[in-house]
Parts: C-alpha cells; structure tokens; sequence
C-alpha cells in the first residue's frame, strides 16, 4: 500500500528517499513522487508508475537539498497519475504534504477551501491537508498541521515540509504507521522499517494521536495538543540481507524456500516435547483465563483468514473449544456474539491490515480477550492487542504471502496445543503432535528439493484459463490458499473447494482443458477424496495430485503427482502448501507475470 519516507539531515536528500521508496515497492504502487526543499523553495518530482520513471524525471531535471519526504501512492481517490501521485502542494507551493490514509471529509474542506481562494491541482483527499496548512500557518509548521489535523476526519499518516519553516519535517499518524528512525545526526521517517534499515536500526514507532517535529539536531514527539511525549527507541533485529533477494530470481522464491528456517524460527524456544506442550510468553493469559474460554473467534483477511480456518479445526480438535472464523472485514459491521470469555485471536502478517486492526477493535470494545497472531514487530495489531505471539518468520516482501501463511499455522498448532494440554488432549497425542512439529523443517526442505519437478508440470498448465483445488478436512483450506496463490500472481481464474461440493456445482465445468489439484495426503479423509478424483477423471479433466504415499486406488486417476511427507492430519496443510506456492510460483513466470508485484494488489491494505 502507499509508503512515506522522509529525510534530514547532512547529506543530500534525493538519493535517500529514492532509495526508500524503493525498499517499499514490494507493498504495492502506482504512482510515485518527492519533494524537497532546495534552500530556497519546494521542489517536488512525481511520476505515474513505477519508481524507475520517477528516477527519469529526476534525471532530466534534478533536485538538491537536504530535507525532503516521499511517496509511493496505491490509487484511492482518483485513478493513478502525475497530477493525483504525492507529494501535494498548498496553493501558494510553500506547503508539501505526503499521507497514507482517506481523508473522509475531503469533499467539504474542499468546498471551503475553495471558497477561500485555494485552488486544488489534484483529485486527492490529501490535498486538503496542504492547503489547510497554508492557511493556518503562522510562523510554525506543526501548530499549523496541530490545527489542520483538528479538521480532519479519516485516518492518515502524514509528513509535511513547508518553505516558510523549512529545516523541520512534521509527521502525524492516527491509523497509518510511521516510524522515526534515529540515526547519527540525520533523521528519516517511514511508514515501514524496510525503508530506512540500511542507514540505523534505531526506530522510535509512533502511537495514533502521536505527532513529531523532526530537524537536523533531533526529533521530539508530542500530542494534537503540542504536550510532549516519551517515545521509546527501539532495535530492528533483523538484517537487511532479509529485505534483499539474495540471488534468488524473485522475493516470492526466496520465500518459499526459506520455510525450513522460518517453520523453524516460529517454533523455538516455545516447543515442550516432553509433555506435548507449548510455552508461549507473550499471551498473556493466567491459567485460568485460559480455563474460562467458552469460545474463541479468529478473523484475519485473505491468507491469513485462510490459516484461521485450519486453526479452528485445530482448536475445536485439541481443546474442544467451540470456535468460529470471520473475515475481518464482515466482522467489524456486524454484532458478533462477544463476551468477556470470548477469546478474539487476529491474525496478520503485516499487523496493519485496516479491517483486522478494526476487528480487534471492536472485539476489545465489547469485552473480549484479544491476542494477536502477527509477524511485523512493532506494528499496530501487536501494540494493542492484550497479548500474542510472533511468527518470527523475517520480513515478508513477495506480496503473495508464503512463509507468513505456514508459519502461522504453526503458531495456531503451538497454541491449540496448549490449549489442548490444559482441557482435554493427552500427554501422548501431544507428544506426537509436537512430534510432528518438530518434524516439520526437514520435511519441508524435502518437499524444496522436488522444485525441479514441479516446475516441469507448471510448463503443461501455463496456458490454462481456469483451475480448480480441491481438498477435504485439514486441506479444505490449503485449497482455498492454493487457488488464491495462483490467482493473485497468474491472473488465472482460480477456485478452491472443499472437494465433496464439487459436485453441487464446479463438476460443470470439468473437461479436457480443467487443471484440478487436489490435496490427497493420507489421511482420515484419503478413501473420500479418491472418489472425488475418480469423478473428475471420468470428465476428462486433468489431475494434479498432492499426495503422500503409494496408493493403488490412485492408479490410472492422476496426469501429475506430487508427493509429500507424511505427518499428522492437522499439519499436512503445512507441508501440502509448499507444492501448491511452488506451482503457482512457476506458472506465474512463465505466463511473464510480475511474481514479486502483482497488478492491483498490495502487500498491507491499510484502507477499508
Ligand atoms: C493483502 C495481501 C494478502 C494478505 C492480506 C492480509 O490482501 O495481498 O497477501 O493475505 O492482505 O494481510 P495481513 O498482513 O493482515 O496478513
């Protein structure tokens, strides 16, 4: 989704927010902008597009100074082009503001602003903001924005230089993250940590309400009221080797490949094998608020709604715990039955999804227990749910989510395990089941080491139009994972289903030129699904099948084979989803797809 980035500092602006900008592609663009402040006036760039035509326009007219912000824009308001790419100017240029976020009464400051004399140049929400900052200047830059942001209604994250108070850089956020980062006498401001790593790890994240002042000697940080606030500096663990490709062909592959570790990284240190257990330190619950749960509501969007459903599964069959999943976004408008027994767990890996942040909310407001599922340390989700657990899986740039998905399931698995241990699950069934777990890393590399193979079949599917998953049980929603991985990066029409409803519908479309997965590992529900594949065969569609042992009811059913490891029932989604990322992956580049950004989609949706 859209980024910000700014500088100040001693060193020229320019090169470090393109270079910003550039480290926050993977989240989804279409327009690109700067502005800078050249010691005499703003001076702002904008291209539509991608950043490499934003560097052109810089090329052919360059700019110097050493006190700028950036953009990168994913369209909202008006479609994506120079005129409506940030940065956005006040009508007399002194102004220039950059903003992540909707300004929901645009349209009426725009009216009033008009008839006061500004002329807007954009179709932009964000505009309004620039010129309201012009007309409430007078003499300092953030009580001008203090007074400008008092009119506001929406969410934003703003950074905003003026020409008239030109050696300071003022930054807002109220449902949009930002983060300062803290280097040796210069300062940067971003709205993901991506962006400014390679120049310090030390980041002060700010809070909704919270604004900072920025100049060449420091940051302060303080409310809409001008009070100062303490902000802690934080450390960035992790290296920017793990933001980089690492000579591997896209993010998404590298990704994919690194599950071993990032499985692995998600499980230590909280794996009991011993007592079949699970220790997880963040969540914050005494046990008997985990005795008191009557029932748990998981809500997530897209991938991770989809490992929220095998997490259900996982729950009601450890814990017996009555358990219910929501896409986030249908249940913030609705009027869930919550409790204060009710256990909300969200899960996100960007911890800033807007609907999922909402969700939790709400579900705070009505009393829940809330924990959060998150990957991205510091975000938004993590710092207000009550509790939770990191996946630990490392940044995740490919925004079709790979390691995120598998390690959230394993979050979920520690966690129903847990749960399990403390109600009704045996030390020997967790036993295996941790088991099984720790089983996982080597499996999973096992599985990589076939990637030649399914390559080869990507080559026989690339030109399809339409391609069905099927799966039962656990692998219900690795289908629906499977399908959406090839939609998002092929732009092949992709279903999941759970493979007996096949026949209340998708069975019309099966012919010769149908791709069918199915996801067959041996388990409690392999007799069921060989009749489904029987039914797809006998229309002449064509099968791929997942599956994890010699089988001779098979024989004759399946044009592509992909063999995984065997595990327990609830984990093989696990395993399972590593075939289904790596064909999706190949089909996409061979269809020439733009694996690492794909059209329309961005890596965090921080906008309903
Ligand atoms: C976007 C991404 C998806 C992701 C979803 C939820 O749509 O493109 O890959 O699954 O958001 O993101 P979250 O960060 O909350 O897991």
């Amino acid at each position: 989704m859209c980024g910000i980035v700014g500088y100040i500092g001693p060193k020229q602006a320019t090169p470090l927010l393109i270079e910003g900008l550039k480290r926050l592609e993977y989240r989804g663009y279409d327009s690109a902008g700067v502005a800078v402040y050249d010691g005499e006036s703003l001076e702002t760039r904008r291209a539509a597009g991608k950043i490499v035509k934003l560097e052109g326009a810089l090329a052919a007219d360059p700019v110097t100074g050493k006190v700028g912000i950036a953009h990168t824009r994913w369209a909202t308001h008006g479609p994506p082009t120079e005129r409506n790419a940030h940065p956005h100017l006040s009508s007399d240029d002194s102004v220039a503001v950059v903003h992540n976020g909707i300004i929901e009464n645009a349209d009426v400051l725009r009216k009033q602003l008009t008839a006061l004399g500004h002329t807007f140049r954009s179709d932009t929400d964000t505009e309004t903001i620039s010129h309201l900052v012009q007309e409430l200047y007078d003499g300092s830059l953030e009580e001008a924005v203090i007074g400008a942001l008092r009119k506001v209604e929406g969410t934003f994250g703003i950074a905003v230089v003026s020409s008239r108070d030109p050696q300071k850089i003022v930054a807002a956020r109220k449902g949009s993250p930002l983060l300062i980062g803290v280097g040796d006498g210069e300062y940067f401001l971003a709205s993901d940590a991506s962006a400014i790593l390679a120049h310090t790890r030390q980041v002060v994240y700010l809070d909704d309400g919270d604004l900072a002042v920025l100049t060449p000697d420091g940051y302060k940080v303080m409310d809409i009221n001008a009070s100062p606030i303490r902000r802690s500096v934080e450390r960035i663990e992790w290296d920017l080797e793990a933001i980089e490709r690492g000579g591997f062909d896209h993010f998404m592959l590298k990704e994919i490949f690194e599950q071993p570790t990032t499985v692995g990284n998600t499980m230590r240190g909280r794996l009991i094998l011993e007592d079949g257990t699970s220790k997880l330190g963040g969540i914050n619950m005494s046990h008997e608020q985990l005795m008191n749960i009557d029932n748990v509501v998981i809500t997530a969007c897209g991938t991770s709604w989809h490992s929220a459903l095998i997490g259900e599964m996982m729950i009601e069959d450890f814990a017996r715990i009555p358990t219910e999943v929501e896409y986030a976004s249908e249940f913030r408008y609705r009027n869930p039955i919550v409790t204060p027994r009710t256990l909300c767990i969200v899960i996100s890996q960007s911890g800033e999804t807007a609907d999922t942040l909402a969700a939790m909310r709400e579900a705070k407001r009505r009393g829940a227990h809330t924990l959060g599922f998150v990957n991205v340390v510091g975000s938004t989700i993590a710092r207000e749910d009550d509790g939770g657990i990191y996946l630990h899986a490392g940044p995740e740039i490919g925004v079709a989510s790979t390691k995120a998905f598998t390690s959230q399931v394993i979050a979920l698995a520690l966690f129903a395990l847990k749960l399990g241990r403390k109600r009704t699950l045996s030390v020997m069934r967790g036993r295996e089941i941790a088991q099984a777990l720790d089983a996982l890393p080597k499996q999973i590399q096992s599985i990589l080491d076939q990637a030649a193979a399914i390559e080869k079949i990507a080559d026989s599917y690339k030109d399809a139009h339409n391609f069905l998953y099927l799966g039962r049980g656990y692998n219900f929603p690795a289908a629906l994972e499977g399908a959406l991985k090839l939609k998002e990066i092929s732009y092949i029409h992709a279903e999941g289903y759970p493979a007996a409803e096949m026949k209340h519908g998708p069975i019309a479309l099966i012919d010769e030129s149908m791709p069918v997965v199915f996801i067959a590992p041996h388990d409690a529900v392999f007799d069921k699904i060989v009749s489904n594949i029987q039914e797809v065969k006998a229309r002449h569609g064509k099968t791929i099948v997942i599956t994890s042992r010699d089988e001779p009811a098979l024989e004759g059913l399946i044009d592509h084979e992909i063999r995984i490891p065997e595990t327990v029932d609830m984990l093989t989604p696990v395993l399972a989803s590593i075939p289904l990322q790596l064909l999706a992956y190949y089909i996409a580049v061979k269809r020439g797809a733009n694996v690492d950004q794909p059209r329309n989609l961005a890596k965090s949706v921080t906008v309903e």
